[in-house]
């Protein structure tokens, strides 16, 4: 059995992996272009009603088996447990994300370090300069790519309580910290009230079904669902912790931190014209480093910190990620997690090698499938393909097929019997699973609503 979490240390290490690049680089853009606070009521909403009922489906598997994912799936399986067990190889997924986002870690330390000392002073200076780390500057960004993943596997080869835990306990509240920082100084722009308006007025004729779509597709993926990471976590619950409150809790530092992220980027955004509907790497690498240049030497404190906030947000969230197969490695093959982090780190490292390769100008049409870098194929197949699919076993699983019975007397202690109810026969039977194959189709393109 693997040690256990205190039991704010399962709060923040949960939080830790929600809370991520996401909140950075999705959520603001999405929030601020949906029509502020209506589009944050319309994600609460949806989180309520889909991401919320399969983030509990993956604790009562963790909780329950108090083992791996493949080890959970096999030992609450009633009938045909070698079958179920495969539905524990999602783990996989997270992964194949890792190997992605252990990439843009590495361009997040780069930054952390060469923003301290210049900025770029144009968005075309600042294009060249993101587009040369990929496209020419192999080794800088593999020295750092390694670094940082090196980070990592360091973290958790220590184990759940003096590696994850211990290193979520510190981590989390600096990068609050730094973040209030960045909002106190924000807040002494006049570009700070509009950021505001944006975010938090509502405007609700700017819901469409389209923010609907993102509204859930973001629900899902911020809650770090479809990979086995929560089930994992949740396998070092501490005995009588209230599983809903903490829950909850982790939903509202999710989107608390989002939105504090949101008001320190989109400040500099209305300050200095930036894009408002910019979003992913370009909002952070490219626009974010022109405008805190027009601050002279202080911009370069705030580049310093907001890096350093971002990088801390992203390594909670990789160290996630790879909890989940080494866990497996210990508890199901027995090795020691020693041995099991190299193994892991070998697979992630070659992996994430492709998806740098698959950028680089001399390699990149090597390393593409279907004019996809490397990089965009991992993506594309974890986000659109992998995540819903385990979303919807999950809920199967959970739903129809380990005994109601034992999931009832795990939860309805704080559910309420009524409260219960609704999760098991509405949400997790049938409304969860159709809103997934939903998203899942949209973002396929198979269906166009
Ligand atoms: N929640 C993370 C973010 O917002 C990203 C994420 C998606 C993730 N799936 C995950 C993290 C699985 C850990 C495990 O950036």
């Amino acid at each position: 059995m693997n040690d256990k979490f205190s039991k704010i240390g399962f709060i923040l290490a949960v939080a830790g992996s929600a809370v991520g690049l996401g909140n950075a680089w999705k959520f603001p853009t999405l929030v601020g272009t949906n029509g502020g606070s209506a589009f944050i009521l319309l994600y609460l909403l949806l989180t309520l009603l889909v991401s919320f009922v399969i983030f509990l489906a993956e604790i009562v598997i963790g909780r329950l088996s108090e083992s791996d994912p493949v080890r959970a799936f096999e030992k609450l399986a009633p009938s045909y447990k070698g079958a179920w067990k495969y539905a524990g190889f999602f783990m996989i997924s997270a992964l194949l994300i890792y190997a992605f986002y252990s990439v843009v870690m590495g361009w997040i330390l780069k930054y952390v370090v060469s923003s301290a000392l210049y900025l770029p002073k144009s968005i075309d200076e600042s294009g060249a300069a993101f587009n040369a780390l990929l496209g020419s500057d192999f080794l800088s960004a593999a020295i750092c790519f390694t670094i940082a993943s090196a980070f990592c596997f360091f973290i958790v080869s220590k184990g759940v309580k003096s590696g994850i835990e211990r290193l979520n306990v510190w981590m989390m509240p600096a990068l609050f910290i730094l973040l209030v920082l960045m909002l106190i100084y924000a807040a002494s722009f006049d570009g700070f009230g509009r950021s505001a308006k944006f975010l938090l007025v509502p405007d609700f004729s700017k819901l469409n079904k389209d923010s609907v779509l993102s509204a859930l597709g973001l629900a899902f993926f911020t809650l770090s669902l479809g990979v086995t990471t929560i089930m994992t976590y949740a396998a070092s619950l501490p005995a009588r912790t209230n599983i809903l409150t903490s829950s909850i809790n982790i939903v509202c530092i999710n989107v608390l931190i989002g939105v504090m992220m949101g008001l320190i980027v989109f400040t500099f955004i209305f300050e200095f014209g930036g894009d408002p509907k910019a979003q992913g790497p370009g909002l952070v690498f490219v626009s974010l480093v022109v405008l805190f240049s027009k601050l002279g030497a202080i911009g370069n404190i705030l580049a310093f910190l907001f890096f350093t906030s971002l990088l801390f947000a992203a390594i909670t969230s990789a160290i996630s990620m790879l909890e989940p197969a080494i866990y497996y490695l210990v508890n199901s093959r027995k090795l020691s997690r020693k041995c099991a982090s190299l193994l892991v780190f070998a697979v992630t490292y070659v992996l994430g090698i492709c998806c740098i390769l698959g950028y680089y100008g001399g390699t990149s049409e090597y390393f593409s499938l279907g004019g996809k870098s490397f990089f965009d194929v991992l993506d594309y197949l974890t986000s659109n393909i992998l995540m819903p699919l385990s979303g919807i076993i999950v809920a199967i699983f959970v739903g129809f097929a380990i005994k109601k019975r034992a999931v009832e007397i795990l939860l309805r202690p704080y559910m309420g019997r009524m409260g219960f109810k609704l999760w098991y026969f509405v949400l997790l039977r049938f409304v969860a699973p159709a809103a997934i194959v939903v998203i899942a189709l949209n973002q396929l393109k198979i269906l166009n609503f």
